[in-house]
């Protein structure tokens, strides 16, 4: 075989010389004639190769399925940090027999722990693997008669009777959200974010390390 100026000069099958890919390729018979000529050849994948593009594939369908779905509704995976969560539930308390959301509840850790705490929780998630998943943790947890999960658009639910909103979303829908719990939740009602504040809307409480944030809902002014 002879790699020249771009061109590869080989007197056996083509294709079974990865080292021409992409080269023009003459293949030239016993007595020296050529024979045949093709162009751009691509090198040919082994057994090994195949699989390994297999797994590939299928780790990167498995990673967006649990992370990745989110953003097409306004707010990607990522499940609460464990500090900041016990932070999140400490400012709420009292959490037992409140109605307390999780909005965009993920695999179901903030709706557990509120469950744990005492509270009627419901998570509200759009994706149907993870709520598929959250309920069976609840089930688990033996907090059936407590827990529930929606499927439902997180902007399309009632938060008019929610005690506490529990909130870890992405700047864009939390915009949305603060017009929405501002007119429907009531006064005296607590919206505690993890990460994300809301724009324009000094917090009541904030804890910078822990990145976590409440806000009270104000009196309503007469119009
Ligand atoms: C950053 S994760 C927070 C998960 C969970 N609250 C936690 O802290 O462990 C945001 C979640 O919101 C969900 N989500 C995003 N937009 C949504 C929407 N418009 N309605 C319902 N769920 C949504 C995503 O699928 C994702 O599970």
């Amino acid at each position: 075989m002879h790699n020249y100026f771009g061109y590869c000069f080989i007197d056996r099958e083509a294709a079974s010389f990865p080292s021409c890919a992409g080269l023009h390729v003459e293949t030239i018979s016993v007595d020296g004639r050529k024979s045949r000529s093709s162009k751009f050849l691509t090198p040919p994948l082994s057994t090994g190769g195949i699989i390994a593009v297999v797994i590939a594939s299928a780790a990167i369908v498995i990673l967006f399925t649990i992370i990745g779905t989110g953003f097409l509704w306004g707010a990607g995976y990522e499940p609460v940090d464990r500090k900041s969560l016990k932070k999140m539930l400490e400012i709420a308390e009292p959490l037992e027999g409140r109605q307390v959301y999780d909005l965009g509840s993920g695999y179901g850790r903030i709706v557990v722990e509120a469950g744990r705490h005492g509270a009627a929780v419901t998570g509200f998630e759009m994706d149907p693997l993870k709520v598929w998943w959250s309920r069976r943790a609840i089930q688990r947890k033996g907090l059936a008669g407590r827990a529930t999960i929606v499927r439902e658009n997180l902007l399309a639910a009632d938060l008019s009777r929610a005690d506490v909103v529990f909130v870890f979303l992405w700047p864009g829908i939390m915009e949305k959200l603060k017009a929405k719990v501002l007119q429907e939740m009531k006064p005296g009602s607590l919206v505690v974010s993890y990460y994300h504040m809301f724009k324009n809307w000094k917090a009541d409480f904030q804890d910078d390390k822990l990145e976590v944030y409440a806000y009270r809902i104000p009196a309503r002014t007469p119009a």
